[in-house]
């Protein structure tokens, strides 16, 4: 394994424990470790002190010893990796035989809405433990591609590790549901009862427990609370106990408050607060999964190894898969392609609404990047405007800085141009990066270039409403 693929499986391995891939430091303690350097070189090196390096490093070889099954440390860490390597190829070697269809019979149980039937009386006595489901809100998936790692990792969390609660958020049109869709059709075999629930006109919350309920309650694999006089809250938390069952919720931001920061409930949506509490923090079997522009307050992305609730952040499709999305859809290949793949972010929707466009009104290809201006179709400003109107007054002042900046800028920055107060500037930067719409390196921040493009546009029509100052680190309960 060289040193490139050893940091790839390190990265893997710690993203899918803690939902963060490695950053610098750790980058520099492990390249520095399989070039053999001293924790005092390394920290040289980055310009930090050893003890943080050794502190950094012992996180790091905890992390690692537990996915790999055995002690990591700074001396053994290539050989492990190495080990570690040579018997997932075997697992993997193995899983494959075993699901190839030898005899003609589905190794899986079958899927009791999408069987025909044949299937379905050939497979009586498969039917007892095939599980129930409802995917009837559950959209088609169309042409698919790539998302490999992303499903590894969330196959991981949910099938290993059983977690019990996960957020799949990012903006609009990045394709959370499609990912939320080819996750389900891989592993909803692996549960007693999966149910797709759509939240675009969210129910109240006593109508989606009766939903639940309802849908749990099948006499034939038998009623955990059937003689017992039980809340029904408590018996949902019996159902998730008794059942491994899977809950989809897409487009939970309906459940959030706009102008207010990411993940605050609208006052009618609170109970489904009290839920997710229960599900992420009482012991049971189930998986819910929570798909949206906003994830609860109640989970953060600073989750560690020990904990049952995880946030994916679903960033674009890599330069390969947005290619073949723009092949496929029939736009004329350019080297540009690239380029123009990573400014709209590899965002599939918005590249198709751009080939859309392009085909509509007969531009090619170099149309798309001249002037270093970008096109910004109807349908995406549409939905970025959906996204702008959610958020809060602090929020809008910090975006109308970021706007104006060609280069990422630091806090310190942030606070001379906008005169927010430091506290709401940094709930403010908190509460973005929830929403997926800044960036952040080191301690830098910036938006990526179509929605730069977007807000200078709205700047210049001044839909920005410019920022009252007089209002600062007041909430307006108006
Ligand atoms: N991996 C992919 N390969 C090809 N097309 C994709 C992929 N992911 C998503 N798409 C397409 O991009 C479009 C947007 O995807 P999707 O609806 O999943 O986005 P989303 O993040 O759920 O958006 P929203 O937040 O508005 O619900 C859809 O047309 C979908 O088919
Ligand atoms: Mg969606």
């Amino acid at each position: 394994m060289n040193l490139e693929e050893m940091l790839k499986f390190a990265d893997e391995i710690v993203f899918s424990k803690t939902g963060r891939h490695l950053d610098d430091l750790q980058e520099a303690v492990l390249k520095g470790t399989i070039q053999r350097e001293t924790y005092k070189q390394i920290a040289k090196n980055f310009d930090c002190s050893e003890s943080r390096v050794r502190e950094i490093s012992s996180e790091l070889w905890q992390i690692l010893s537990e996915e790999v099954g055995e002690e990591v440390r700074k001396t053994n860490f290539q050989s492990a990796m190495e080990r570690w390597q040579h018997s997932n190829i075997l697992n993997f070697a193995q899983n494959v035989s075993g699901s190839f269809n030898i005899c003609g019979e589905a190794r899986h149980q079958p899927d009791i809405q999408n069987s025909n039937s044949f299937d379905r009386e050939t497979s009586n006595s498969q039917l007892i433990n095939a599980p129930y489901q409802d995917l009837s809100e559950m959209p088609e998936l169309g042409n698919f591609y790539n998302r490999a790692s992303e499903l590894n990792i969330l196959e991981t969390w949910i099938l290993k590790q059983h977690c019990h609660l996960i957020a799949l958020t990012g903006i609009s049109g990045i394709g959370k549901t499609a990912l939320a869709v080819k996750l389900v059709q891989r592993i909803k075999n692996e549960f007693d009862y999966v149910i797709w629930c759509s939240l675009n006109t969210p129910p109240k919350f006593l109508e989606f427990q009766e939903r639940l309920l309802h849908f749990l309650s099948n006499p034939e694999k038998g009623d955990p609370s059937e003689s017992e006089i039980i809340p029904k809250k408590l018996k949902l938390i019996k159902y998730l106990q008794k059942y491994r069952c899977l809950v989809v919720l897409d487009d939970l931001q309906n459940l959030f408050c706009s102008e207010d920061f990411a993940g605050y409930y609208k006052q009618e949506f609170q109970d489904y607060h009290f839920l997710f509490e229960n599900v992420k923090d009482l012991s049971h079997q189930s998986c819910f999964l929570l798909v949206g522009w906003e994830h609860p307050r109640e989970i953060h992305s600073n989750q560690n190894i020990n904990t049952l609730f995880r946030v994916l952040k679903v960033t674009g499709l890599d330069v390969k898969a947005g290619r073949e999305l723009l092949f496929n859809n029939g736009l004329e290949e350019l080297d540009s392609w690239e380029f123009l793949i990573e400014c709209y972010q590899g965002n599939p929707l918005w590249l198709k609404n751009l080939v859309t466009l392009v085909q509509e009104v007969g531009l090619s290809t170099r149309d798309c990047l001249q002037d270093d201006i970008l096109l910004l179709p109807e349908e995406v400003k549409e939905s970025l405007q959906q996204h702008y109107d959610r958020l809060a007054q602090i929020e809008k002042q910090i975006i109308s800085v970021l706007a104006r900046e060609s280069q990422a800028v630091n806090r310190e920055k942030l606070l001379d141009s906008s005169e927010i107060l430091l506290s709401d500037l940094i709930n403010g930067l908190q509460s973005l990066s929830r929403r997926c719409i800044i960036q952040k390196t080191k301690n830098n921040y910036t938006l990526s270039s179509v929605l730069k493009q977007f807000f200078v546009n709205l700047q210049e029509s001044d839909l920005i409403t410019p920022p009252s100052y007089s209002k600062l680190g007041i909430k307006d309960n108006s």
